[in-house]
């Protein structure tokens, strides 16, 4: 089952042209990770802090590095949504903290909506419009106003990394049909967003991905550190390689955690989600699946002979044979793959 995401071809040649306006090209890897340090520092040392779109670092570590990463998490993301149908029905979004565009550029990709795309900072919308001629925009806005407001029964929130820049939705999004929300897979914006979750259902929205179910969340409930993330991995073409050879982090597999939401309830579906990495252990192996409200493995006992190993982030279908001790099920016959 293939989780493996890569820079799609326009995207790779926007982000080089961008780059000529700095007189820089891909293969400079060393002034490049110089600049993708820089904001990555700023990011650590002030982590609620506003990105500096007016820094040259800035801008240039945005497009040889977030946004082909961000990109490729939204890709997993999508794809799990569309699967079920998340997106069917909407036609309008609107891309709340867009930066350079990330979410709407690569929903762009399959999805063919208007797009408004709410941005505090000049400078993205200038690299996007100047460089990135495969996304045409309906509009580009400093802060939320009555424009996006007329016909929210069809639009999508849209939350790509700019949750973490705030405390709660804005009221706007809770007036929408559809909300997609990505968020870094730290265990302070991971648990925000399992709270958040429930504040959604109750206001009377269902979840449709990652979850299989609108029941509380386990991890939420029965943990005080889990924190929901997916898991993917990262195809890096040569020239990001060689840069990120000049970082002190690697990204072979890339993390996020979601939420996809709408007030239109899903169709129901016989399937759970594996929420964890496989966990070797004595005697077993492991991995933690949910499926409701209660935090579960999936254990593969060794002296069953059985073994398997599975992508974080899919769904599966339960066999109707496991056995459940304690909070394992384990596992008699090969559980599948659910498509
Ligand atoms: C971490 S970046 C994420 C950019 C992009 N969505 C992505 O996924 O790569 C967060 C963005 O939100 C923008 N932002 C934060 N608060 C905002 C606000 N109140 N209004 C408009 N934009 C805002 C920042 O300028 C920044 O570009």
């Amino acid at each position: 089952m293939n989780r493996s995401f890569s820079i799609p071809q326009p995207l790779e040649e926007s982000i080089a042209a961008a780059l000529a306006q700095y007189k820089l090209t891909l293969n400079d890897s060393k002034v490049l990770a110089k600049h993708v340090l820089a904001l990555s520092d700023f990011f650590i040392s002030k982590p609620d802090g506003q990105t500096p779109w007016n820094e040259t670092f800035a801008q240039v570590a945005y497009l040889v590095y977030y946004l082909p990463l961000n990109s490729a998490r939204l890709r997993a993301v999508i794809t799990e949504g569309a699967k079920r149908g998340f997106f069917d029905g909407l036609e309008e979004v609107i891309d709340f903290g867009a930066g350079l565009a990330t979410a709407s550029l690569t929903l762009a990709e399959n999805q063919n909506f208007n797009y408004s795309l709410i941005e505090r900072s000049s400078e993205p919308q200038k690299l996007i419009e100047n460089f990135f001629p495969n996304f045409k925009a309906k509009q580009w806005s400093r802060a939320y106003g009555k424009e996006h407001s007329a016909n929210p029964k069809k639009t999508l929130a849209l939350f790509s990394y700019s949750l973490t820049e705030l405390t709660d939705l804005p009221e706007w999004a809770y007036q929408c049909e559809a909300i997609m929300i990505a968020e870094p897979s730290t265990q302070q914006d991971g648990r925000k967003l399992l709270q958040l979750r429930q504040k959604l259902i109750d206001k009377g929205y269902y979840a449709w991905a990652p979850c299989t179910h609108q029941s509380a969340c386990p991890l939420l409930t029965q943990s005080k550190h889990d924190w929901c993330h997916d898991r993917i991995h990262f195809e890096a073409p040569v020239w990001f390689q060689k840069m990120e050879e000049q970082l002190p982090m690697k990204n072979r597999t890339l993390t996020t955690s979601y939420l996809l939401m709408r007030k239109t309830k899903p169709a129901e579906i016989k399937a759970a989600r594996i929420v964890g990495d496989p966990l070797k252990e004595k005697g077993k192996d492991r991995q933690m699946v949910c499926e409701g409200p209660e935090r579960e493995f999936l254990a593969w006992m060794h002296k069953t002979g059985l073994q398997q190993e599975i992508p974080r982030g899919v769904l599966v279908k339960l066999p109707a044979d496991l056995k459940k001790v304690a909070n394992e099920l384990r596992v008699q016959s090969p559980v599948e793959i659910y498509e």
